[in-house]
């Protein structure tokens, strides 16, 4: 007897080879190796009982072979089919359609689906349209490198990939759409992190006549939805609503993990008359002394200290002053110096319980933020703090619209340049930059930025103002946005939108680590499709007709 596990893409099944009922099949299989493609005819049968494989959906039958046709064989893989194979990511991405075949590859395939599948039912039963834009446009500032492509009919002339159909959808609000989507390829030259590449996927969004509400609400409602029928992550409802200075100022970052609490708490009235040198100084020096407490740390040794002080100073802080807090007994690199009173009025600010490890960073508020917000994600993880069973979306409002750019001197955005100021910030745009709130919000969820969107400008002048603030004169707005100011004085509604990313949404639902594991075709870490080879030289004859000439690479 021969058995054999026959793949397609629903799982496996036992065929049996049975050389009395069938002898050539048997023959024939006496020579097939793993991977080969076979074309079986038989019996469906329940297995002999004591045989069932309780592992395998198809456990309880097999098939007896009648017939069996190579329809193609294969040569040994570069790498075993099966999820539990340590294999080279670079070779797996040569060999996609081989790791595509690994049983949890190919749920990410269908989850996929499902998500888009979910998104498009759900947004067509709410009354939006789907319309698609193109893909050779215009640049779009959202604030990375474009992806450009040579027009062979008007040599010298490019076009630019979307990093975003930012433009696009608003004009669809000029246009009268009122509610549009679209499931969008945008293309971004930028730095690649486990969270982005080269060319990812939107679910883009806009709406007419809405404020910000509307938008979240519908946003509120899909992720719930979607979340909830396909996954068995349990979703914290409402979603938790932060401003970007709430979420700075308790928890260091714009994406906070709301899976779990230790929120950074200000220690700087305290700190403002402590007995301690280096906290009285941070403050007189206009800096913060601020702390998080890590429940159950306290027994932290000595080198787990200091090995914690390295990674906050590798966040950038000075140092790491810490207290830790075991029933009467108190260890700590600074209590000593404290006077009276003062190590119980921080240990009820910073609510520290039995058993706590207060770690303290003192120095400039966007250093304490930062630094005490990476500890805090840190020590989530290794203190088994984090709830992985639940998806914790929130939203982000009231980002500042502009921030200092440090190479011009001057500002930039820090959403896009359509996002609309607040009313009462106005008249502030170009003589006070830095003090204009923006309309813009973000979804985060489990530490991650999903999504950002706004309410959009759709006065010219307002465009103009903010244009202006950004540093172009009247003929650079005119040749990169015209058709936008154009447009906003024949009929343009007031309009906002949003855009979730796909791959990263459906990265946290499949409970991966990395977008290139959802996605069919990735790029590598260097942006190369190392499967196809791309991107790769050309023949000299296309770049002739495209008047294009290439420079040997710079020397680094
Ligand atoms: P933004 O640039 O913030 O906004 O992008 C929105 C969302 O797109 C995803 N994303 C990415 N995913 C993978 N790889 C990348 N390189 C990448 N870059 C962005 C993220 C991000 O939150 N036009 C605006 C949206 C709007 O205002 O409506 C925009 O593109 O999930």
């Amino acid at each position: 007897m021969i058995f054999a596990d026959l793949r397609d893409r629903s799982g496996l099944v036992q065929i049996v080879f049975n050389p009395e009922r069938a002898p050539e099949a048997h023959a024939l299989a006496s020579d097939c190796r793993a991977e080969y493609v076979l074309e079986v005819e038989g019996e469906v049968s329940l297995r002999p009982p004591g045989t069932e494989n309780p592992n395998l959906a198809t456990g309880e039958i097999e098939v007896l072979a009648d017939t069996l046709t190579v329809l193609n064989p294969s040569q040994p893989l570069p790498f075993a089919v099966a999820d539990d194979a340590d294999v080279d990511e670079q070779l797996r991405l040569r060999y996609r359609y081989i790791d595509l075949r690994r049983p949890k590859m190919a749920q990410n395939l269908v989850l996929r689906h499902k998500v888009v599948k979910h998104i498009r039912d759900f947004l067509d039963a709410e009354g939006f349209l789907e319309v698609e834009t193109p893909i050779l446009m215009k640049s779009t500032p959202e604030g990375a490198r474009d992806y450009l492509v040579p027009s062979r009919l008007r040599p010298g002339e490019l076009y630019a990939l979307p990093q975003s159909p930012q433009q696009l959808k608003q004009l669809l609000m000029v246009a009268g759409v009122d509610r549009y989507f679209q499931i969008a390829r945008c293309f971004r030259d930028e730095d690649l992190r486990a969270d982005r590449q080269p060319e990812f996927t939107q679910l883009d969004l806009e709406m007419s006549f809405v404020d910000q509400d509307d938008v979240l609400d519908v946003i509120e409602r899909l992720f719930t939805s979607l979340t909830e029928s396909l996954t068995d992550f349990s979703v914290d409802k409402p979603f938790t609503r932060l401003t970007y200075r709430e979420a700075m100022d308790r928890y260091g970052n714009d994406k906070p993990d709301l899976r779990f609490g230790m929120p950074i708490v200000d220690l700087s009235e305290i700190a403002k008359s402590s007995a301690v040198g280096f906290f009285r100084a941070a403050v007189e020096g206009g800096g913060v002394v601020r702390a998080i407490s890590a429940p159950g740390a306290a027994e932290y040794s000595r080198r787990q200290l200091s090995e914690l002080e390295e990674l906050a100073k590798s966040f950038g802080a000075g140092g790491l002053a810490w207290a830790a807090f075991q029933g009467e007994n108190v260890r700590s690199s600074f209590a000593r110096n404290l006077g009276e009173g003062e190590l119980d009025a921080i240990r009820d600010a910073a609510s520290v319980q039995d058993g706590d490890l207060l770690l303290v960073v003192a120095g400039a508020y966007d250093v304490a933020c930062n630094v005490l917000g990476r500890l805090r994600n840190e020590l989530g993880a290794r203190l088994g703090l984090i709830d992985e069973t639940r998806m914790a979306y929130g939203f982000v409002t009231e980002f500042p619209y502009f921030e200092k750019d440090e190479e011009t001197g001057g500002v930039t955005f820090v959403h896009h340049p359509f996002t609309m100021p607040w009313e009462e910030d106005v008249p502030y745009i170009e003589s006070d930059p830095l003090r204009v709130r923006a309309k813009a919000y973000d979804l985060i969820a489990n530490g991650y930025e999903l999504a950002s969107g706004s309410i959009r400008i759709h006065q010219r002048d307002v465009q103009q103002a903010v244009f202006r603030a950004l540093g172009l004169n009247a003929d650079q707005i005119e040749r990169r946005f015209g058709h936008m100011l154009r447009a906003f004085e024949l009929g343009a509604p007031p309009h906002g939108g949003i855009a979730p990313g796909i791959d990263r949404l459906v990265m946290l639902l499949a409970r991966e680590r990395s977008i290139r594991e959802v996605i069919a075709f990735p790029k590598n870490q260097s942006a190369a499709d190392l499967m196809m080879g791309a991107p790769s030289p050309v023949e000299e004859s296309q770049l002739r007709d495209l008047g294009l000439a290439v420079l040997p690479p710079a020397r680094s």
